[in-house]
């Protein structure tokens, strides 16, 4: 599938995207048990910029935020002047997958609400990226729960298992060290959402 294809799905989900208040949950969830002080930041896949936002709780020299989609983007950008007026974050259109950012250059990798999309061939590129001692955290749908059906099935690579508890998403994270997994739910009444929230550190 063409990036354009890609863009032009998400595109269509941005005017409500931030009516959902979950991705911003996960988000922030991601974010709070990560150390202060790291200077750079990348948040792949940042859709409306939830997790590059949550960042700046850390107090990041930078942060660089990268999706597919122009409208997400727009969106994400549009909450700057309130949520980052010293413009710590950069905003950047294009795929995540690979990140444009150098080999051993990051101390943190978000990614929140997106891995499903990208499909495994993230890890390696996620591994790339950070350096030695970097850390890693992701969010990912259950199996037990996900079930993608219909033109939304087209965007999900076929080469990502979907784990169904904890023990399977944090082996999603082959290759890294420091490995935990929880479950992460929030209980909306009349739908309860839950994922997996991983948190890794690079070798
Ligand atoms: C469910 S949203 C999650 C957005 C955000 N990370 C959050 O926490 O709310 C999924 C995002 O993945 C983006 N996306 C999907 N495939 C992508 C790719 N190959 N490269 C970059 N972004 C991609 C979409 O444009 C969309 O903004």
């Amino acid at each position: 599938m063409s990036d354009d294809t890609r863009a032009a799905f998400f595109d269509g989900t941005a005017e409500h995207y931030d009516d959902d208040t979950f991705h911003a949950s996960v988000a922030e969830a991601l974010v709070s048990p990560l150390p202060a002080g790291p200077e750079l930041v990348l948040d792949v896949a940042t859709g409306t910029g939830f997790a590059a936002y949550a960042a700046l709780r850390l107090k990041p020299a930078r942060v660089l935020a990268v999706d597919v989609s122009p409208a997400m983007v727009a969106r994400a950008e549009a909450k700057a002047a309130a949520q980052d007026p010293s413009g710590v974050i950069t905003w950047r259109v294009g795929p995540a997958v690979p990140m444009p950012a150098p080999d051993g250059s990051a101390d943190v990798v978000l990614c929140a609400s997106s891995l499903h999309f990208l499909g495994a061939v993230a890890f390696a590129d996620w591994r790339r990226v950070l350096k030695p001692g970097g850390r890693l955290a992701f969010s990912i749908v259950s199996g037990t729960r996900f079930k993608p059906g219909g033109p939304f099935a087209e965007f999900v690579p076929g080469d990502l298992s979907f784990p169904t508890d904890e023990t399977e998403a944090a082996a999603l994270a082959h290759g890294f060290i420091d490995v935990s997994a929880r479950t992460f739910t929030v209980d909306g009444g009349d739908r309860i959402r839950s994922v997996f929230l991983v948190h890794a550190t690079a070798p």
